[in-house]
């Protein structure tokens, strides 16, 4: 059986998600979502994974937008690995609604737990808290790949119906405001005008402008840029000069770059 995951990743909790879930199943191409044309391509696999990271609770509108573009099949074995610090509220149940939408189901939905990447927040936590969150992830999609593997279908994984009432709300409220929030990034004195910001963006929404990264506005707010400048220079409002830089350890910036282009 032929497989494709479609990524899309920040700081490769995604990637790697993708990666150990294509291990698990016997093999599987990784395609990004950054940059997909559509083209039919797709229509040569009878399995289809999706994997991403969960954005204010719900779907990222990269992976809206990457839907649109790909051409369904009702056919096809559709699963996906919902990647989250732990709040996955209601993201399964909208993808699983979004591929009804296209007449297709999404028969697996994985809730899939690895440390945050939301720095505005803080940091990534204690070494040690981040090694235990991706072993217990590397767990859950060892136990999980089985019934992918055979093709089964189940409900979607979800989280509690508090989560789901609240942070419903709190999507719809920031989704729209999303691609501006790039004007909260700047780049400090370290900036050494390397240009890495602009290569990992998936969207090309950093350019370099005499030496600094200048944002466009189109922002879809994966926090690439800030997670891998090498000199900790950019920064998100006043707090993020003291927090921890995170991306997965076993990524390296090289796939990030590769993924984006
Ligand atoms: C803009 C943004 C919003 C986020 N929202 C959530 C969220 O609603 N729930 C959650 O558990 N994690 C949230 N996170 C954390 C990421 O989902 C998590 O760290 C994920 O593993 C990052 O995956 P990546 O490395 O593939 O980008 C958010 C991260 C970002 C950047
Ligand atoms: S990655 Fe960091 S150091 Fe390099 S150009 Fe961007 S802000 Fe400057
Ligand atoms: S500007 Fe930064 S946060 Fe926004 S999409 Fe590009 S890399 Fe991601």
């Amino acid at each position: 059986m032929k497989t494709v995951i479609y990524y899309f990743t920040g700081t490769g909790n995604s990637l790697w998600t993708a990666r150990r879930l294509a291990a698990e199943i016997g093999g599987a191409d990784l395609v990004p979502m950054a940059g997909f044309n559509g083209g039919g391509t797709e229509s040569n696999y009878e399995s289809v994974g999706f994997v991403f990271p969960v954005h204010m609770w719900g779907v990222p509108r990269l992976v809206i937008d990457f839907l649109k573009k790909l051409d369904t099949n009702p056919g096809v074995y559709y699963f996906a690995a919902a990647v989250n610090a732990g709040q996955v509220s209601r993201t399964l149940i909208q993808l699983r609604n979004l591929m009804k939408s296209y007449g297709s189901t999404l028969s697996a939905g994985i809730d899939v737990v690895l440390p945050s990447n939301y720095i505005p927040w803080g940091g990534p936590g204690p070494a040690e808290t981040v090694r235990r969150r991706i072993d217990e992830a590397g767990e859950t999609l060892r136990c999980r790949a089985a019934a992918i593997a055979k093709r089964e279908s189940a409900p979607v994984d979800r989280g509690p119906l508090w989560q789901r009432i609240v942070f419903t709300a709190l999507y719809r409220l920031t989704f729209p405001r999303i691609s501006a929030m790039d004007k909260g990034f700047l780049a400090d004195d370290k900036c050494n005008s390397c240009g890495i910001c602009a290569r990992v963006c998936p969207v090309g929404n950093v350019a370099i402008r005499e030496g600094r990264p200048a944002w466009g506005g189109g922002c879809v707010q994966c926090l690439s840029c800030i997670q891998w400048c090498p000199k900790a220079a950019i920064q998100y409002g006043k707090k993020t000069s003291a927090y921890e830089r995170y991306h997965h350890p076993e990524v390296r910036l090289v796939d990030i770059i590769r993924a984006a282009e």
